[in-house]
């Protein structure tokens, strides 16, 4: 099959009135709303995330990465909340719960899948780290929930092609690599995310980050855009998901400029973003 038709195929599937979206993990979506809730108590983020056996171990494994290890081991989420507190733990469950979204049995997409979960993960860690050093320490919740949604476009676009690739659609074989670079980096990925993000009737701060992270000119106004927009290009600079350009100088970008963050700070998230990959898992 010629490239052009797969490419409209493709295009066509997810213009598709039938078209299927992914559903946000029932756990998350529990957490997302406890999060919001004034009167969550700390012992009902803990039921919630204990009763998910499996989530409850990733949760660990993360909170004993080198990022966040203290001198002891952490066993049970509620040393963990004890040690990171009850809102940073949530959101390590609310991240890791969105795991299985990213698996697929195709071994080409499984590999883009990989780096945009590790993308995803990576985002959030480093946006939720700029907000606190920004002085937005109220938004940093906020910050680590966009930085890991602003590309979930690109996760839709991933899954229609598995699925037509699985239905015997796109023809035998792998698919042209520059095919699906061009899809997945097309503006597609940020109205796609904004579409979905809408019907997981997530707050519209965050829907717009997903819609608006590579407009230009882009709103510098708005510091929780401003926040992912720099993460973006720090994971960019190290390779982190899809795009890869060593040479970005984030001290330069007009982002960096805005939030007021200099070079220590700036090379700071370089050395968390390379711990963030060990710890996406
Ligand atoms: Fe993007």
């Amino acid at each position: 099959m010629v490239q052009q038709s797969l490419q409209d195929l493709i295009i066509k599937a997810l213009a598709s009135e039938n078209l299927q979206l992914p559903a946000l993990p029932t756990i998350a979506m529990q957490l997302q709303h406890a999060l919001r809730d004034r009167n969550t108590k700390v012992a009902d983020l803990e039921k919630m995330i204990v009763g998910d056996q499996a989530l409850a171990s990733q949760v660990l494994r993360v909170a004993n990465s080198s990022f966040y290890r203290g001198l002891q081991r952490i066993n049970t989420i509620q040393k963990a909340i004890i040690r990171l507190g009850v809102r940073k733990v949530a959101m390590l469950a609310m991240a890791v719960s969105q795991r299985s979204l990213y698996l697929t049995g195709n071994p080409q997409i499984g590999l883009y899948m990989e780096r945009l979960w590790q993308h995803a993960f990576a985002a959030a860690q480093s946006s939720q780290w700029l907000a606190n050093h920004c002085g937005c320490r109220t938004q940093a919740d906020d910050a680590f929930m966009a930085g890991l949604l602003h590309n979930i476009g690109q996760l839709v676009i991933l899954r229609v092609i598995d699925e037509l690739s699985a239905n015997k659609q796109l023809g035998g074989g792998p698919l042209p690599e520059n095919l699906l670079n061009e899809l997945l980096n097309s503006n597609m990925h940020n109205a796609m995310g904004y579409v979905l993000m809408k019907r997981w009737n997530l707050p519209d701060e965050y829907c717009i980050v997903a819609r608006d992270h590579h407009r230009e000119p882009y709103d510098s106004d708005n510091i929780l855009l401003t926040i992912v927009r720099l993460a973006d290009q720090a994971c960019e600079k190290l390779g982190i998901g899809l795009r890869s350009d060593s040479s970005i100088a984030l001290a330069a970008t007009p982002e960096a400029q805005a939030l007021g963050l200099g070079e220590i700070v700036l090379t700071e998230v370089e050395i968390l973003l390379e711990d963030s990959v060990t710890m996406a898992g």
